[in-house]
């Protein structure tokens, strides 16, 4: 059985991938996808710094790619992501007045998320907002318009397009009560109080050995959150160990509000951890333990 169909015999909504366009175009990237996962997010395309190099001057090619092959294969797409201080172009980082930055969100986020209206049901609005202490993390977004610029994202992106389900998602939230993650609980709860549609937190979880026990707690505290779901958004952990992947999965399936697992990319040799072969599959492709220990413990 492949790890998604498992994961949704098990009442979870999808198991997904990162890749991206060239990832695409090399064996066996795409057979593994189809074969195993469920949904899939661009590692870089849909990045405002990919799209929108210029103002106004969009890149589609490869983001559209990725959701083509998506929808042809019956796959899911998240959609990663809208306003990030990171892989942000300069024309947009060198902008110092309020009323022009709010203008630009506005335009980037109807722009992006309506060209995929329909066909991307998850998106990741904001990105890596906070510090670490549980604060507003410094970027241009949060000196120019302080938190306005978050009521602005997803504003416009609900009413672009309401029925996509709107994601606030972060690093650094593997542990209860740890600063970063008592600072996304409080803040979701102040937004979804002053109306701010946000439906669920994306928790990246890219973790190492020791801390999957931990990943639990962390989730129950973010479902406390007044938020609809919590997704486990860009797993991978350092040298695959299979008590670890099984911790984390097992912890979604224990934790109601936990929809959804997304590992973030297919094969070691293609991670963003370069040389912590961190991912479910080997240099040449082959399941690795943690895979068939996920699919035990689902089945
Ligand atoms: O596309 C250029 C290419 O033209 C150039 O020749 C090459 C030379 O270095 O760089 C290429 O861009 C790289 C890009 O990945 C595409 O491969 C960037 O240098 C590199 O920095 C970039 O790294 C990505 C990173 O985000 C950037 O912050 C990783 O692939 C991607 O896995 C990683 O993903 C992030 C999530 O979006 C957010 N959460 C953390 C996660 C891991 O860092």
């Amino acid at each position: 059985a492949s790890i998604h169909d498992a994961f949704v015999a098990a009442s979870k909504e999808f198991f997904g991938t990162a890749t991206d366009q060239g990832l695409l175009q090399r064996d066996p990237n795409p057979a593994i996808i189809q074969a195993n996962f469920g949904q899939v997010t661009h590692e870089n395309s849909m990045k405002w710094e990919s799209l929108e190099p210029n103002r106004g001057s969009y890149n589609w090619g490869p983001a559209d790619e990725v959701v083509d092959w998506a929808i042809a294969n019956g796959k899911l797409v998240r959609g990663h992501t809208l306003v990030w201080h990171s892989q942000l172009p300069q024309w947009v980082e060198g902008i110092t007045d309020a009323e022009e930055l709010r203008e630009v969100i506005r335009n980037h986020v109807s722009t992006t998320v309506g060209r995929y209206a329909g066909r991307i049901h998850h998106w990741d609005v904001v990105n890596e907002i906070l510090a670490e202490d549980g604060s507003l993390r410094d970027s241009v977004f949060s000196r120019v318009l302080g938190e306005e610029f978050v009521r602005i994202a997803f504003e416009v992106a609900r009413e672009t397009d309401p029925s996509a389900v709107l994601y606030i998602n972060d690093y650094n939230l593997d542990q209860a009560n740890y600063g970063k993650v008592n600072g996304m609980v409080s803040f979701v709860q102040k937004w979804v109080d002053e109306g701010v549609p946000i439906d669920g937190i994306g928790t990246q979880t890219h973790i190492s050995p020791g801390m999957g026990a931990g990943v639990q707690a962390a989730l129950e505290q973010l479902a406390s959150a007044p938020v609809r779901e919590v997704a486990i958004t860009e797993l991978d952990i350092a040298d695959a160990p299979v008590e670890e992947y099984t911790a984390v999965v097992q912890a979604c399936l224990n934790v109601e509000k936990c929809t959804a697992i997304t590992v973030w990319g297919v094969g070691d040799a293609d991670s963003w951890r370069q040389g912590d072969n961190p991912l479910l599959f080997d240099y040449n492709f082959n399941p690795k333990p943690a895979y068939d220990a996920i699919i035990d413990l689902l089945s």
